[in-house]
């Protein structure tokens, strides 16, 4: 069998791999690994949706699946998962093989970082967010009580496998919500693919095969040129990733991590919500944002705060305080990515409370 697929490389220098975006890559699993690695023992780490995907690649290797959902991002789970690993003895020639979404790929990367003090993962995404953000770039961790990923290592997979086939899985709320973190980077850094985005979004949320391989492929290298360039969050070039999620992460902690309120949901009224801020600042027009507006509000995502539907006790202020205790808040500053018009954003800590209250009370 012929597969094709795009091979990305990420040239880390201690940690280099590829990632392979394509059609039936799962049916050929064993083959598309490293020759490294092929020969390893493997442990597959799931979910209870993506467990028939790892059943179906992992052949007689053990598979460890969670519930899913944020709440196995744990630590209890993430002892379970190690508990599991050393059951199975578990070396350092072992390979950890994460099929699943966000929460597996982060709960998985982490306990490859761990156990026997690091081991190779393999990530292989079955969300479109995890295939254009979290699966990429190696920020692996669990939630703790005071707040989300705040346990965690930089750990970079030795491979990302993403067969777009299972897309074809994924309730469209999710696909919406993996949407915005492809829009995202358009914000953030190609005018010209927010353009295509323009012309092309609904082809990519009907699973268009040429159109979703273009937008995961486009990400996918945007993610990968961040983070050659900043592996490790230090330069502020990785932290524009984090544009809307400011404001994105201050939603979810008030909503609670039940599901009412997707991260990639958040994350689209976050960005809406930086852009304002940006236009507070004379920094970008108001026509612009709304243009962002009406794109995401043609393909059926939330735009604007008032489409969350936070409890209605939830002040500005709660939310500004929040936005205080997250962890990218430097001495009491917020750091905010704002942008100069659609494609260029910049991290910044120069932003006055007041204008972020209006932000959130308009
Ligand atoms: N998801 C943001 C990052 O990987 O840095």
């Amino acid at each position: 069998m012929t597969t094709h697929y795009t091979t990305l490389h990420v040239a880390l220098p201690h940690s280099p791999y590829d990632i392979l975006i394509g059609e039936s890559l799962l049916d050929r699993f064993a083959a598309m690994l490293p020759p490294s690695l092929s020969k390893s023992r493997k442990f597959f780490i799931c979910d209870s949706n993506t467990e028939l995907y790892a059943r179906r690649i992992a052949g007689e290797s053990p598979v460890f699946s969670v519930s899913a959902g944020e709440q196995s991002k744990s630590f209890s789970v993430f002892q379970d998962v190690l508990s599991w690993l050393l059951d199975h003895q578990v070396d350092r020639h072992s390979l950890i093989v994460a099929v699943g979404g966000g929460v597996v790929g982060d709960l998985a990367g982490f306990a490859a970082a761990s156990v026997m003090r690091g081991v190779p993962v393999v990530q292989v995404p079955t969300s479109l967010l995890a295939m254009v953000d979290s699966s990429v770039g190696g920020k692996t961790g669990i939630n703790m009580p005071q707040g989300k990923n705040l346990v965690g290592a930089f750990h970079q997979p030795s491979m990302v496998i993403c067969d777009l086939e299972v897309l074809k899985t994924l309730p469209e709320r999710e696909l919406k919500a993996g949407y915005a973190e492809i829009l995202k980077y358009a914000l953030l850094g190609d005018s010209a693919f927010f353009d295509w985005l323009e012309t092309h979004g609904q082809e990519v949320l009907d699973l268009n095969p040429e159109a979703v391989s273009y937008a995961v492929k486009r990400s996918c290298e945007m993610k990968r040129d961040i983070v050659v360039a900043d592996e490790k969050e230090t330069s502020g070039r990785r932290a524009l990733l984090n544009l809307g999620h400011t404001f994105a992460h201050a939603f979810e902690a008030v909503m609670g991590y039940d599901g009412r309120l997707l991260h990639g949901e958040a994350v689209a009224v976050g960005m809406v919500c930086a852009m304002e801020l940006s236009v507070r600042k004379n920094l970008m027009s108001a026509q612009q944002v709304e243009r962002v507006v009406q794109h995401l509000s043609r393909l059926g995502l939330k735009a604007h705060l008032k489409d969350l539907r936070l409890p209605a006790d939830v002040q500005a202020e709660t939310l500004l305080e929040i936005m205080r205790g997250d962890k990218k808040a430097a001495e009491g500053s917020i750091n905010f990515i704002l942008m100069r018009g659609i494609g260029q954003a910049f991290l910044t800590g120069d932003v006055a409370k007041d204008d972020v209250i209006q932000v959130l009370t308009q």
